[in-house]
């Protein structure tokens, strides 16, 4: 069989495959603890229930203009008003298959090949293919400092003459980390001096902890919406409403850009499902103590979390300061990353994500999003399989465990 030379080239995702091996084996019985994941395990806001669940009776479920229905626009631009003090015309906002999709039809936009896009290490696991499906080259910035938070330097000590975008997330999945404030205004004063695209990944932007606060990237641009401005701002329902299943983002951007990324979502797609627009309109229009609750749960996890890998001796953590993930360098008990995900769950039915698949090798993505017992028995667990003084024996369920190695 012979696949095209950017097909050869791509991975798969690391977190799905995770979540695939994870059923697999508790289809069989075993009792995995999942700390791999990326999604809420409240329900979804039951306004947007309801609203999908009335529409699909009425079975009038139909084609909608591929940048999403009049309805879905104006809940974006309320959305947009209400986050971020900045309203967008109608054809600056384009609804996509999740945010995934939006950054997708960004990119491909934007880049010709070979064109290259810079984005701080640790990174989400999608940006590099999804720039490689594009056929340009993704350029992860390592922060020299060895830390979790980039420095502009880190950023334009990578920059070429073929540099096109710059890619941000923050708060970072997977480090949890809000940027600063003067990081995300250089960055943008770099993209609008160099005529360089930049798109904000904001889809945790909600998800934050301790009163901190997210640099608004819409207030530090000199001329947003413009035809010449290069910002392209992405967010969606997924992660702030536990609607990933949904699969309903959205990108605000430029007229002339939004346009030419909808008629490539025309032809990949023909836009977002109708069906499930409607209830991300709901979602959005209803009350959203959905978000303060799911804030207040995940940051609760993430203090729990932290606490518990306190007590390993050789483990380094920075508390998170939102998102759904703590990035916990474990390099003192394997360098390799991958090796030591599949011993954890290999031994211990653990499920965590290589920091390898970030960019950062050495370090594993713990996710907070199930209950604060899982949790805890989940870093029990590890440290009962890392720690060469914990006790021979260990019951998970039914089982006995015995260590037979170290
Ligand atoms: C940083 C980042 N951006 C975008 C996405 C995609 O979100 P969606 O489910 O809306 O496609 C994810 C999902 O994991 C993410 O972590």
């Amino acid at each position: 069989m012979t696949i095209s030379l950017i097909a050869r080239d791509l991975r798969e995702s690391a977190t799905l495959k995770m979540n695939e091996r994870v059923a697999i084996m508790r289809a069989k019985g075993d009792p995995v603890i999942h700390l791999g994941g990326g999604e809420p395990k409240s329900l979804p806001p039951l306004d947007a229930l309801t609203a999908a669940a009335g529409l699909l009776n009425s079975g009038e479920v139909r084609y909608t203009a591929a940048y999403g229905t009049p309805d879905m626009k104006a809940a974006i631009i309320r959305y947009t008003h209400d986050q971020y003090g900045y309203r967008p015309t109608l054809g600056m906002v384009m609804a996509s298959g999740g945010a995934k999709q939006a950054i997708m039809c960004a990119l491909q936009a934007i880049l010709n090949p070979q064109d290259e896009v810079i984005f701080p290490s640790p990174y989400w696991v999608s940006y590099p293919e999804m720039v490689k499906m594009c056929g340009a080259v993704p350029v992860p910035a390592k922060p020299m400092d060895g830390g979790l938070i980039p420095t502009i330097s880190d950023i334009t000590m990578r920059m070429s003459s073929n540099t096109k975008a710059i890619m941000i997330n923050s708060p970072n999945n997977p480090s949890g980390a809000i940027y600063p404030e003067k990081f995300i205004k250089d960055v943008v004063a770099l993209c609008e001096k160099e005529g360089i695209y930049l798109i904000m990944d904001d889809i945790y932007n909600r998800l934050v902890f301790g009163g901190k606060r997210v640099t608004n990237p819409i207030a530090c641009a000199s001329d947003f919406g413009s035809d010449n401005c290069k910002m392209i701002v992405i967010n969606g329902v997924s992660k702030v409403y536990a609607m990933t299943g949904f699969r309903i983002g959205w990108a605000i951007a430029n007229p002339k850009l939004i346009e030419v990324m909808a008629i490539i979502q025309s032809h990949q797609t023909s836009g977002p499902s109708g069906l499930l627009q409607k209830a991300a309109i709901a979602a959005i229009n209803g009350t959203q103590s959905c978000v303060d609750n799911l804030v207040m749960t995940l940051e609760n996890n993430a203090n729990v979390m932290v606490r518990r890998l306190g007590a390993f001796d050789g483990v380094k953590v920075t508390p998170p300061d939102g998102t759904f993930y703590c990035f916990a360098d474990f390099s003192t008990y394997n360098k390799d990353s991958t090796k030591l995900a599949e011993f954890l769950l290999n031994k211990v039915m653990v499920c965590t994500v290589p920091g390898v698949e970030f960019g950062m090798e050495g370090f594993l993505r713990l996710s907070t999003c199930g209950t604060s017992k899982e949790i805890i028995e989940g870093i029990e667990r590890m440290k009962w399989a890392l720690d060469p003084n914990s006790p021979n024996e260990l019951i998970i369920g039914q089982r006995k465990m015995v260590r037979d190695w170290l």
